[in-house]
């Protein structure tokens, strides 16, 4: 919830920006930490969610690992002060200046997608003269019932090595000299919110283990990925996603044998409710049949509802008048540079201000300079 104060102190600072609440961020964090601490499971922050650098430290302070898709990533995570034996990397396309980079950085392990992805590591790490830790990242085929674009999953996603192919690919490690299988890893998908999802995922990730097991392989790794959805319909009343419930459910549900670790990637989960676009009210134009609020946030600030339909929360932090509809729009030159349509926020007029919600996660990360227009710098309440 932003406050009164921050409202006033908003009014002296230029937008668009990005406003952090790092009293938030702190109190999810402090949350989520007691959880897997009671549970004992291993936790890496899916930088991609957010890599500002404040909202970085704040995670590592925690003790949190890193997950990371990119060797970037990797390198920042390390140089951020991620313990590199924390480190997990995953992605389809690790390039081999990436995998160098990684192993190098001698992080925990490469999450697999492919089988020449293993190949590729092993010749690389012989050429090194180390041994990768590896894991495989295994295509479950579920149904994260979330939007077809953040859905990972299901068997016609590009992530993840199916089930007909472990025999190859153990066929193929078992060749390897500088590879080690630690693990198994699953990722089903993004902006979970059932929670019977997981549960499934869990069920099936014993179905899928015992392949292992059965075929003598020690798993002593599983990693579940990341997913856990935040209420962006309602982020002033229910700010903290639901971690209780969640690991409820997966304690309930995940079979985990003597000796195994049990790992998650949480991204969105984390950081997406701290973080508003805040921005202000260019103009109100009125049409014969609708009236737009033009805001000075565009998409290339905050590109989820141009790119997923995306619903965010918008408010009119600093108008009190009665509430009618607008389709709040931004200045970029695209139709889909929508809002949101039929919004019921305050009476707005020229140089109100807005908070747009839940933007914490997936938001700067993904910015643009489209239409070269400025990146949206960060302000913290902290700072304010
Ligand atoms: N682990 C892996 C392997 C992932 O691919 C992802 C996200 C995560 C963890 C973190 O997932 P989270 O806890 O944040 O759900 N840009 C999209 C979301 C893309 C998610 C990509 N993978 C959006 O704005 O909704």
């Amino acid at each position: 919830m932003i406050t009164k104060q921050q409202i006033e102190a908003f009014k002296s600072i230029s937008t668009p920006f990005y406003f952090y609440d790092m009293e938030l961020l702190k109190k999810t964090l402090d949350i989520y930490k007691s959880q897997i601490d009671k549970y004992g499971y291993n936790a890496h922050y899916a930088l991609k969610a957010n890599a500002d650098p404040r909202v970085l430290e704040m995670i590592r302070s925690y003790g949190l690992g890193a997950d990371c898709v990119s060797g970037n990533e990797v390198k920042l995570a390390v140089k951020s002060g991620f313990d590199p034996q924390k480190v997990v990397y995953a992605g389809v396309g690790k390039s081999d200046k990436e995998i160098k980079a990684a192993l190098k950085a001698g992080i925990f392990s490469f999450n697999c997608e492919s089988v020449p992805e293993i190949k590729v590591i092993n010749d690389l790490a012989k050429g090194m003269g180390v041994k990768a830790r590896i894991s495989l990242r295994i295509n479950p085929d579920i149904d994260a019932h979330t939007h077809k674009y953040i859905s990972t999953g299901l068997k016609e996603n590009k992530f993840g090595i199916s089930p007909w192919a472990f025999q190859a690919v153990t066929d193929l490690i078992a060749q390897c000299s500088n590879v080690e299988l630690i693990g198994l890893h699953f990722h089903v998908g993004s902006q979970i919110t059932e929670m019977g999802v997981f549960e499934t995922t869990c069920r099936r990730v014993e179905e899928l283990q015992k392949w292992f097991i059965d075929h003598n392989i020690a798993i002593n790794n599983i990693n579940l990925g990341g997913g856990l959805g935040i209420n962006y319909q309602d982020p002033n009343g229910d700010p903290v996603p639901h971690f209780e419930d969640y690991f409820k459910v997966i304690n309930k549900n995940l079979i985990v044998r003597p000796g195994q670790k049990v790992h998650f990637e949480p991204g969105r989960a984390i950081v997406g409710q701290c973080g508003h676009v805040i921005t202000r009210v260019l103009y109100v134009k009125v049409g014969k049949e609708k009236k737009f609020a033009i805001l000075d946030a565009g998409m290339n600030d905050l590109i989820r509802p141009a790119l997923y339909q995306a619903y965010h929360d918008i408010e009119n932090l600093t108008s009190d008048g009665r509430k009618i509809r607008y389709d709040i729009v931004g200045p970029v030159c695209e139709s889909s540079d929508c809002w949101g349509q039929k919004r019921l926020v305050n009476t707005a007029q020229r140089g109100d201000i807005f908070a747009i919600h839940s933007a914490g996660a997936y938001g700067q990360v993904m910015a643009m300079k489209y239409n070269q227009r400025d990146l949206a710098k960060a302000v913290y309440s902290d700072q304010l």
